[in-house]
């Protein structure tokens, strides 16, 4: 029987250097998009794959997370005496219990991989997720969940993979693909941030991975890769050579990278739009954006 994926790493000791200013004191996983921050819509994804302990890979200035998963007692109370139940419900999905968060420090940002490493104590010996908050799905069947689905079929590694144009490739990890059978494929290679004509293919990853303990025992070499950062890339292209199977996923849903200043604003109105609450203003703010847009023209 394969082992069940229960633990999820959360890397988040990123500098967050496209976002500057803001994220020099507000974490980008804190900001938020409508009225959620961004870490909130990773955790709600781990929980419906199955999830039942989060491991958060952090660094200095991150304290707003921990405080984000914490107990309100002040704000709870004034909620419960003011009669607010509804406002009282949207703080339970950032009630966590107790002992199934975790925080380890990775004390200088030395690449994604390194920052999935310093969580190895944690692991063990068990296949885990990974999982990029500042990439945010938006999908009918949350995409680690889609995931976890098709590794209960493969087993071995598996990375979230989406098309993406040619001129893009050089900004993510690219797939060399052995098979393909359409939502998934077998790898024979991935090469990190490649040259536009040295890409192997126009399938990238993104922000999500399930993982088997082999990835961190390749990664305790600690090797640089591209740009420098030990990349998990390719501790997970490793493992091919060892015959442990790696698999691309292509899930079904939008990704936005709200690492960058345009997929943040992206995912704001994405999910502004997706809300009863919000649909009909935003959308007539937005009409009437377009229309004196093309009446300038
Ligand atoms: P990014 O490539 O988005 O880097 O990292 P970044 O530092 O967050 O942002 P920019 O590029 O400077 O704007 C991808 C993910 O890996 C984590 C980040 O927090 C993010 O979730 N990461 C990256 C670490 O945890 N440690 C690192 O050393 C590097």
């Amino acid at each position: 029987m394969r082992r069940k994926v229960t633990k999820a790493i959360f890397p988040v000791a990123g500098l967050g250097t496209r976002i500057l200013p803001a994220t020099k004191s507000v974490p980008k996983e804190i900001m938020t998009l409508v009225d959620r921050p961004l870490v909130q819509y990773a955790i709600d994804e781990a929980r419906a794959a199955g999830i039942k302990e989060f491991i958060f890979v952090t660094s200095r200035g991150k304290s707003a997370l921990e405080d984000y998963f914490d107990h309100s007692p002040v704000l709870e109370q004034e909620l419960r005496k003011k009669g607010k139940t509804e406002l009282l419900e949207t703080l339970k999905s950032t009630d966590m219990e107790s002992g199934a968060i975790a925080y380890i420090r990775q004390h200088k940002a030395l690449g994604l991989g390194h920052a999935v490493w310093c969580a190895r104590r944690l692991i063990a010996n068990e296949p885990f997720a990974v999982m990029l908050p500042d990439d945010v799905i938006a999908a009918e069947k949350p995409c680690l969940q889609q995931m976890v689905e098709a590794y209960e079929e493969s087993g071995g590694n598996m990375v979230a993979a989406m098309e993406v144009p040619p001129e893009k490739a050089s900004s993510y990890g690219v797939l060399d693909v052995a098979e393909d059978h359409g939502s998934v494929v077998r790898v024979k290679g991935m090469v990190e941030k490649p040259k536009a004509e040295d890409a192997p293919s126009n399938l990238a990853v993104i922000g999500r991975y399930i993982l088997e303990p082999t990835v961190l025992r390749n990664l305790n070499k600690l090797k640089q890769g591209s740009g420098g950062e030990i990349q998990l890339t390719d501790a997970i292209a490793e493992d091919i050579t060892s015959d442990v199977p790696v698999y691309g996923y292509r899930f079904r849903g939008q990704r936005f990278d709200c690492g960058s200043k345009a997929g943040f604003l992206q995912a704001t109105v994405a999910f502004g739009l997706s809300r009863d609450d919000l649909r009909d203003d935003l959308a007539g703010y937005l009409r009437e954006v377009i229309q004196t847009d093309k009446a300038a023209q």
